[in-house]
């Protein structure tokens, strides 16, 4: 007789794992399965966020800043640090220790919760008697009944056509996280999130970076004045973009990867590299579910078709995080898994789309929440916008980091926060504040007349509230 659970989570991501939890609270019987193994073999659950996303590429930016700090600013400071060097294999020994941490706590956390985790992958046989039977595919195999499956299988990374991903010379975010050595020349295609932060890295590692975008505009997701402002820091720090280009053969062999491609003037293009990365966006990923046993619809890009509260077209089956609909970011596939976990108790789940907040972990990071100016444009909506720079603020001065702003963009009659925008030093933590702000309809007014710590950042948003109505103080 197969196991039975009230609720069975196929993936434990940031999706599966917290949905799973949520409901164990809720007072359910749960299971979580999960396929991703480490390197012994062993459970690694956590998903591309914890593996081989968010928090492997966090510790490679804070090692790879911490050795551009030594070699370029410490001096500022007084500091001589001669003959920096950066130990490559002790870099990736501290992620993956980082990584490891995480799986451990993330197998603690299943045990407080009683939730009966399975290592392996789930595939959906039939839906069964009070439920759907899922087969468990691991060391060994065997089969246990949900009564309500919650599916969070994430995504993996989409590969250029004829360049398929052989993580030695063409790097997925998995072979991008694990380079042995400091590559001389190393080409990214595609300058979104990945680009910018992997191509960060390797940059500051001394690595020749060059980036290949199709787009002809920089971030086109990112407020116009953001990116632009963030695109000049770039700049200056020597990482190559080039936008508008047309991407055609790339020949993979031993000595490297070329690539032939066309520039924005319509000129042909070679560019040889010893790696290139790939990130070029990621395809929802439900391979081996077993969609089909249960009839479980699938839009043209792959992912499962969900309605507004993660329900799919069969009652009993839901789906959250990057295999379903919009933004592919841990705290929205965390914020969907509770939804659905309390939707499941009859609760009232809701997660507010308008407020998810975004950060690219560069140097100057960049974050974001609501709409950006040319979206406000092209909405129609009458707006006031404030803004005010890093170089004007004491605590920015102190750490030596004045790149870049933050700007407020507020409803011209109701003053309602309708977009922050941040570029600059801790704008990852800085935008939490406009999310709370946005979260209780705040106006710009609200916060200009909070009293934020000096010094701090944060005066920076603040003075930047008060830049809406033109009434900075100290700028
Ligand atoms: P995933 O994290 O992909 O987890 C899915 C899990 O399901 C995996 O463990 C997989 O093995 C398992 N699985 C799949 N199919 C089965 C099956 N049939 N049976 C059993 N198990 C299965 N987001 C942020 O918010 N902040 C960041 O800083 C950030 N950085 C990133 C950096 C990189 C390089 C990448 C690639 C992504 C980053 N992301 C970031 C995105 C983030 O990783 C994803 O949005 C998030 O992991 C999605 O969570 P999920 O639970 O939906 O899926
Ligand atoms: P992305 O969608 O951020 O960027 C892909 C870029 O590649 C785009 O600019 C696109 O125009 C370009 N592109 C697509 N096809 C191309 C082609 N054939 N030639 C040249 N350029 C091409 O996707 P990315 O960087 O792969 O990341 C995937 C997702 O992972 C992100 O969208 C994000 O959701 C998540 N992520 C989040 C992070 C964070 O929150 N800090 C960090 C890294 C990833």
């Amino acid at each position: 007789m197969s196991k039975q659970f009230d609720v069975v989570v196929i993936g434990g991501g940031p999706g599966g794992y917290i949905a799973a939890i949520r409901a164990s609270q809720l007072g359910f019987q749960v299971a979580c399965i999960d396929e991703w193994k480490n390197a012994e073999g062993g459970p690694a659950p956590g998903g591309t966020c914890t593996n081989v996303g968010c928090i492997p590429s966090k510790a490679l930016l804070q090692s790879s800043e911490h050795f551009d700090h030594a070699n370029h600013h410490f001096a500022d400071h007084g500091i001589s640090a001669k003959d920096v060097k950066m130990d490559v294999a002790k870099m990736l020994g501290r992620k993956d220790t980082v990584v490891k941490q995480n799986n451990d706590g993330i197998l603690y956390l299943f045990k407080k919760n009683k939730i009966t985790f399975f290592h392996g992958r789930g595939t959906f046989v039939k839906a069964a008697e009070g439920g759907f039977e899922v087969k468990v595919t691991g060391k060994a195999e065997e089969s246990i009944v949900g009564k309500q499956v919650i599916i969070a299988t994430g995504s993996n990374a989409r590969a250029l056509p004829g360049a398929p991903f052989d993580e030695i010379n063409i790097l997925s975010n998995d072979g991008a996280l694990r380079i042995g050595s400091v590559p001389k020349k190393l080409a990214l295609i595609g300058s979104g999130v990945i680009g910018l932060e992997m191509g960060s890295v390797w940059r500051r590692l001394g690595a020749d970076v060059t980036i290949l975008e199709g787009l002809p505009t920089f971030l086109g997701a990112v407020d116009e004045q953001i990116a632009k402002e963030a695109k000049k820091a770039f700049d200056k720090q020597g990482l190559k973009i080039e936008l508008g280009v047309k991407v055609g053969e790339i020949t993979n062999s031993k000595k490297g990867v070329s690539l032939a491609y066309t520039n924005a003037k319509g000129e042909a293009q070679t560019l040889d590299a010893d790696k290139l990365i790939v990130s070029i966006g990621r395809v929802p990923n439900t391979i081996g579910l077993g969609a089909e046993a249960i009839g479980l619809q699938l839009d043209e890009r792959g992912a499962i078709v969900v309605d507004g509260d993660c329900k799919t077209n069969v009652p009993g089956v839901w789906a959250v995080g990057d295999v379903v609909r919009g933004p592919m970011l841990a705290h929205k596939a965390e914020e969907e898994g509770v939804a659905v976990a309390e939707r499941i108790a009859g609760q009232h789940g809701h997660v507010n789309f308008n407020t998810i907040p975004w950060v690219i972990y560069t140097s100057p990071e960049i974050a974001w929440v609501g709409r950006t100016e040319q979206q406000l444009k092209a909405d129609g909506v009458a707006y006031k916008a404030g803004t005010f720079p890093f170089l004007a603020n004491g605590r920015a001065r102190a750490l030596g980091d004045t790149t870049g702003m933050v700007k407020f963009l507020a409803d011209a009659t109701t003053d309602e926060i309708l977009g922050v925008h941040i570029v600059g030093p801790m704008a990852s933590e800085l935008i939490s504040e406009a999310v709370v702000a946005m979260e209780f309809k705040a106006s710009a007014e609200d916060i200009a007349r909070i009293c934020h710590a000096h010094p701090s950042l944060s005066e920076a948003t603040k003075e930047a509230a008060l830049a809406v109505d033109k009434r900075t103080l100290n700028f």
